[in-house]
């Protein structure tokens, strides 16, 4: 049983605080840019069926996963309406779980393999993904009107394409991350007619706004942010942190018991305001505070500082549960936990 807490003070670290205020103003920015269907976002930014609630609430009933295991998830919380795997799955135990989800499922597709074995194995609906240039899934533009006619050959419904442009989401340059978008989106819009359905469905939070060609934009980082899209002054700011304490002092450096274990380190160190990360280690944060960063002008053990990740989406996949609370410091009040409940990987 988790005690009982009430400010984030409170909590046992590290642990994951998400800014209510900072949050509700990331989702409304975005429900005002993309509304209803025109945005399908991405659950694996948050993993969380209480923060995709929130997202619901907002008038976006149609989702993108990662994982079978987000899909499942999503249809057993009630919020199955629509939902994409917007990734392949060639094992048959999930496609099955899939297809016996309670709610409407469609699967990415992008060669014989994966076409054959989600019609083998139940499923009913299809998106064709074709690479528009990040080296991942998707087949060559070329390919993807045999692999509809295969696919409806096998029953299956297509409903249309997907390509995600990630190679661009992240360019720090507005004008190049446009040009980078369109020249993708050509080549998706290219063979979305000859595919057929009306689903064109890309684009992520570095490119809501310039992704003009997709019918439905997948973004998910919106709604906390992260260090890396914090750089490319969006209309969203950061409403995650995690909450740690500092463990040891010296006069040359401090330590907190936030390290890559409680952190998604691929994109870099976390931030701590006003301080200086040098590095961490499994469970151990190393910096370097300057005066305004802690109470006392240097840090105290004991004190409670907030962690900013890098990169939100693996951050989150290392956690049990968010702390919401009223505001970003750390003597916020907690007023919900929501369990990161689309974790892992089983079905
Ligand atoms: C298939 C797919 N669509 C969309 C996104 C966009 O997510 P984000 O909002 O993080 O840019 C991602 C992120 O990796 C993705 O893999």
């Amino acid at each position: 049983m988790l005690p009982r807490v009430t400010t984030v003070a409170d909590l046992s670290t590290p642990a994951l605080v998400v800014d209510t205020t900072a949050l509700a103003r990331n989702l409304d920015a975005m429900s005002a840019a993309l509304p209803g269907a025109r945005l399908r976002p991405h659950v694996k930014a948050h993993k969380c069926t209480a923060l995709a609630r929130e997202q619901a609430r907002r008038g976006h009933a149609h989702f993108t996963s990662a994982t079978p295991r987000e899909i499942v998830g999503m249809a057993r919380a009630g919020l199955g309406d629509d939902l994409l795997l917007a990734n392949e799955c060639v094992d048959p135990v999930r496609l099955r779980a899939l297809a016996d989800c309670p709610g409407r499922v469609t699967i990415a597709v992008d060669s014989d393999a994966t076409v054959d074995t989600a019609a083998a194995n139940g499923i009913r609906a299809v998106l064709v993904d074709v690479n528009v240039f990040l080296p991942r899934c998707g087949c060559p533009p070329e390919d993807a009107p045999r692999l509809a006619e295969r696919a409806r050959a096998a029953g299956l419904d297509v409903r249309g394409v997907m390509g995600y442009e990630g190679h661009a989401v992240l360019i720090p340059d507005r004008v190049e991350r446009a040009a980078k978008t369109a020249q993708a989106m050509e080549r998706l819009a290219g063979v979305a007619e000859e595919v057929g359905g009306d689903i064109v469905s890309a684009g992520g939070t570095g490119t809501y706004d310039l992704n003009t060609a997709a019918t439905e934009i997948q973004a998910g980082s919106y709604a906390l942010m992260d260090g890396d899209y914090g750089k490319l002054g969006l209309p969203f700011t950061r409403a995650l942190a995690i909450t740690a304490t500092v463990v040891h002092v010296n006069n040359r450096w401090s330590v907190a018991d936030c390290g890559l274990k409680a952190l998604g380190m691929d994109h870099g160190n976390p931030t701590i305001d006003d301080t200086e990360v040098l590095f961490c280690s499994d469970e151990h944060l190393t910096f370097t505070p300057h005066r305004a960063a802690v109470p006392h002008g240097t840090a105290r053990v004991g004190d409670r500082i907030l962690v900013w990740p890098a990169h939100i989406d693996p951050t989150v996949a290392y956690h049990d549960r968010m702390y919401v609370a009223d505001s970003p410091g750390v003597g916020a009040h907690v007023v919900e936990t929501w369990p990161i409940d689309l974790r892992g990987w089983d079905v």
